[in-house]
């Protein structure tokens, strides 16, 4: 595993990271934590020391899981995590039930996108100093730990990022470093229109942004320059899609999946031309890109860990092969995505 600065902050990371959104929760694998936490286990052994979550994630699960797997070993691992959205009574409630209800949402096999919003809940976002700081507190206990590497405002909005409210968080964060609880502090954008508010922003470390294949808008619109210019860790996650780029999906299920179906059709004849799988091009294309510094895989399965370890051992590419990745997408990028 090819070894990372993450910007100038000193830290080094495994150029790949563990996306941790997919574990624990009610539509997670049939055996639930103990594969989560072999997964994790796995992963780490296959030299993954860097592992994104957040504290709503499968509410609060996630951050349990990663604190399990890792408790002994916290100096080999850098754990970011994310605060700033609040859990719906709803949500909550779902965390105390989820052992009963889980075999039911598997036998059932229902998926996470069958959930209507009335029953999962609305989410709203607090990043007040008083909610921040509490929920770090809840973060560090769920993770086991008595500091996180990297705290991430998650997905705060233009809005939000254009007031004194934004100022107010940092500073908030600057504290919680002064105190020894996180190391560094960043953002996790939700778009990329917010990216641009957050490359000024003082004392942050990292910026998380959707960015690969087929969403490569952050490459053009000089905001991952910028990012290195400033130093900045940049985490690079959706790599694959959030899965759309995976094998078996038909061009029904693509069109009832997303509107980019076109893109993704078109991104898999042009792979298969350089002779790779798309989810092995879509993982050297964020790996061959300069300022990113760790490219995060959604992970759940052993399967993923063992087909992902291969994609990032497989040959890099050519620059020629970089530049012919980057032609196209843009060619693809100035098509319209509706009929
Ligand atoms: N605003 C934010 O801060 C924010 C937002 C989104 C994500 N994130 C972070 O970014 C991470 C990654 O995002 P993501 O999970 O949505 O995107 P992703 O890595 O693009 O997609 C993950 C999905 O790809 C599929 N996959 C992975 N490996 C595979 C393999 N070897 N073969 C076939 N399919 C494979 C799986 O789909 P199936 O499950 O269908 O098999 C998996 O769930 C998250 O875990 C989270 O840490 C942050």
């Amino acid at each position: 595993m090819k070894i990372n600065e993450f910007g100038k902050t000193g830290m080094q990371v495994s150029e790949i990271g563990f996306g941790g959104s997919r574990i624990g929760g009610f539509f997670a694998n049939k055996n639930g934590a103990s594969d989560a936490l072999n997964v994790l286990q796995k992963s780490l052994d296959a030299g993954i020391t860097f592992y994104d979550t957040a504290d709503m994630y499968a509410q609060g699960e996630s951050e349990a899981l990663i604190g399990k797997a890792f408790r002994g070993r916290r100096q080999q691992v850098v754990l970011a995590t994310k605060g700033g959205y609040c859990l719906p009574a709803q949500r909550k409630l779902m965390q105390r039930i989820k052992p009963l209800v889980r075999p039911i949402v598997h036998a059932l096999g229902l998926k996470r996108s069958s959930l209507p919003s009335a029953v999962s809940g609305a989410l709203s976002q607090d990043f007040s100093p008083s909610y921040l700081t509490a929920a770090l507190e809840a973060s560090l206990k769920r993770l086991q730990t008595d500091y996180v590497d990297l705290y991430q405002l998650h997905s705060p909005r233009a809005p939000f990022l254009q007031t004194g409210a934004f100022g107010e968080a940092l500073e908030t964060l600057e504290k919680l470093k002064g105190q020894g609880k996180l190391r560094f502090y960043g953002v996790a954008t939700e778009v990329v229109e917010d990216a641009p508010f957050c490359l000024s922003a003082p004392g942050i470390s990292s910026l998380q942004l959707g960015f690969g294949l087929l969403d490569p808008e952050a490459l053009d619109e000089g905001i991952l320059a910028a990012a290195e210019a400033r130093g900045l860790g940049v985490i690079a996650r959706g790599c694959f899609g959030g899965g759309l780029l995976k094998d078996g999906l038909d061009e029904d299920a693509l069109k009832a999946a997303t509107p980019k179906w076109r893109r993704i059709l078109a991104l898999r004849a042009l792979s298969e031309k350089l002779g790779r799988p798309l989810l092995d091009s879509a993982l050297q294309f964020c790996r061959a890109t300069p300022a990113v510094s760790v490219t995060l895989l959604g992970m759940h399965t052993e399967k993923h860990l063992s087909d992902n370890e291969r994609y990032f051992r497989s040959p890099n590419l050519t620059a020629q092969e970089y530049a012919e990745l980057c032609r196209y997408i843009r060619e693809l990028k100035e098509e319209p995505l509706y009929d």
